[in-house]
């Protein structure tokens, strides 16, 4: 009963209700943050959901929430080290990317812009696929170092016509940072320079992909069963 309430009594006073339950409870709790205690991430259980239907469409869990943060984490690290000194611009591809461009920007310490863009799709094909035009790129791009965020890189046409759009507008680099690759389905040759997760031709949904639209509001990635 004691124990009970002491989450209750203690909320508000640096969230102290936290640190005796988990404490009390014998979970590991490393001493290494501001206070002398580490305060691990709040219990998972339920947290998401280890089968998620859309639509027709059942999906199960891929990736979970605690393993992409860490990894998102650690290429944020990656490139604060190779950008040192530099003001790189961040340019984020809609829809998908934005749930990583939030979580990676957290961990970004460099003096940094961020914008997003666009694809429209035009009906002409060429040789490498759909032309799709960049939209929503208002800043001047001419000698800045740039770094596209993208969500999933899958046969690889996407991104290249997103790479060559930017190099004609004059950036000094272009890197990419995508956070799911699928080697195998790769159509064309790209260079990139981060990549989260390397994963099977499998179709993903979550935290912020889609399937027909929706899906994308979840902490987890999940793949078609
Ligand atoms: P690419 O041009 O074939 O590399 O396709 C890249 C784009 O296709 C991504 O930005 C996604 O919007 C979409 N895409 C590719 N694979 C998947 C997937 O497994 N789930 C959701 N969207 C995907
Ligand atoms: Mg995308």
């Amino acid at each position: 009963m004691y124990i009970k309430n002491l989450p209750v009594i203690f909320r508000h006073s640096h969230d102290l209700s936290y640190i005796i339950r988990v404490n009390l409870f014998g979970n590991h709790c490393p001493a290494n943050n501001r206070n002398g205690l580490s305060l691990p991430r709040k219990p998972t259980p339920g947290r998401h959901r280890l089968i998620m239907k859309i639509k027709d469409k059942s999906f199960k869990i891929l990736i979970t929430e605690d393993k992409l943060q860490d990894r998102i984490a650690t290429l944020g690290k990656s490139i604060n080290q190779d950008y040192k000194g530099k003001e790189p611009l961040f340019i984020g591809i809609l829809n998908g990317s934005f749930m990583f461009v939030a979580d990676i920007m957290k961990s970004i310490t460099l003096p940094s812009e961020i914008s997003f863009v666009k694809l429209a799709s035009y009906k002409e094909m060429t040789s490498s696929g759909t032309v799709k035009e960049l939209i929503g790129l208002n800043e001047n791009l001419f000698g800045r170092h740039v770094i596209v965020l993208e969500d999933i890189i899958d046969s690889g046409l996407t991104i290249t016509s997103v790479m060559e759009q930017i190099k004609e507008r004059g950036a000094a680099s272009v890197a990419v940072a995508t956070l799911l690759l699928k080697p195998e389905a790769l159509k064309v040759e790209v260079e990139i320079k981060y990549t989260g997760f390397e994963i099977g031709n499998e179709f993903v949904v979550g935290y912020g992909l889609d399937y027909d639209g929706l899906g994308r509001n979840t902490t987890a990635i999940y793949q078609l069963k």
